[in-house]
């Protein structure tokens, strides 16, 4: 993200080939459905929350790409209260305590709420939803998130005509979390009202089939597929409908890097590097990247009449 160059994943964080194959062929034969073939896989449980198994049925709005293994989404992190190196995370992230939590939903809101996260769970039936997932590093994966819509949760506090945009602030405990200004803590991401009320925007509570672990963002963050991995803010605390563009913590860090935007598009490249390609972890190939990580005849329609170079 901001310091770094795209960073080459080490051999020893590849997923062969044949073990993505073995997966898939074990998924496909497995007559119990994705979620316990994958728990099956993984020998779950791994982590204290792991008692709570998440038994979802899969959305229509998934895609059948093989998963990426689960020790390279659970491992291979960006969460930089807790580090800026990839195994930061599952190394520092576990002495956050994800209860209780509570998430504030205010702002331009007619029914302004605090959901205690048991009952944010409680908002509407948890799907299995299979994204790719592009970072703007140059990496990507495919995760079998576990959420709902986001949608679900504005209908519930009743978005007032002028509000224009959602504002995401993340949890920020000096105490467990880094003290270093690598960002203007706490993590603040923002979407327009329309993308974040489009079918393909979920708030995440798990991953796998159990419950999100701290690393990826728990108890419930945020997962926007069609856009870079950093618009997807972790650990959210806060959920503020505005009427004002908000401030993002990686604008606010280097605007000329990261925009409040941030639609994959291969067409615009980071200042420092190209888009137009990926490499899928597991894989050793590059990948072309595709508009809108491929979702956009979902998508496009959001930017119909914009120029997504300047609105980057
Ligand atoms: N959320 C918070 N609070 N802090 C962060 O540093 N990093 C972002 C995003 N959400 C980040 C965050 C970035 S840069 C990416 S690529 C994704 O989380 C990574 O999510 P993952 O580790 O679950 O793959």
């Amino acid at each position: 993200m901001l310091i770094r160059k795209p960073t080459d994943v080490l051999p020893s964080e590849i997923t062969p080939r044949e073990l993505f194959a073995r997966r898939r062929e074990f998924l496909t034969r497995s007559g119990a459905g994705l979620i316990a073939g994958a728990a099956l896989w993984h020998g779950l449980p791994r982590h204290a929350g792991a008692a709570t198994r998440l038994q979802t049925p899969p959305s229509a709005l998934s895609t059948t790409e093989p998963l990426t293994d689960y020790k390279a989404v659970t491992t291979y992190n960006n969460f930089y209260e807790f580090g800026t190196d990839k195994g930061d995370p599952v190394r520092n992230a576990a002495r956050m305590a994800v209860r209780p939590w509570t998430v504030s939903v205010e702002g331009l809101v007619g029914k302004p709420r605090r959901f205690d996260i048991d009952d944010l769970l409680k908002l509407a039936p948890l799907e299995e939803r299979i994204y790719r997932m592009r970072c703007v590093e140059g990496w990507s994966m495919v995760i079998p998130w576990v959420g709902f819509p986001l949608a679900a949760l504005l209908k519930e506090v009743e978005p007032l005509g002028n509000a224009k945009y959602v504002e995401f602030l993340t949890h920020y405990d000096p105490e467990i979390m880094s003290r270093r200004p690598v960002l203007d803590w706490p993590y603040g991401e923002g979407l327009r009202l329309d993308e974040a009320l489009h079918p393909l925007t979920i708030l995440a509570v798990g991953l796998y089939g159990e419950v999100l672990p701290n690393q990826n963002g728990a108890p419930v963050r945020l997962v926007v597929p069609w856009k870079y991995g950093f618009k997807s803010a972790k650990s959210i605390v806060t959920i503020r409908l505005t009427e004002k563009q908000p401030e993002t913590a990686w604008n606010k860090a280097a605007p000329q890097e990261y925009g409040f935007y941030s639609n994959v598009n291969p067409a615009v490249s980071h200042p420092r590097w190209s888009q137009a390609t990926e490499r899928r972890i597991g894989e050793l190939r590059k990948r072309p990247t595709l508009p809108f990580n491929g979702y956009a005849d979902q998508v496009a329609g959001l930017y119909q009449g914009m120029d997504l170079k300047k609105f980057y």
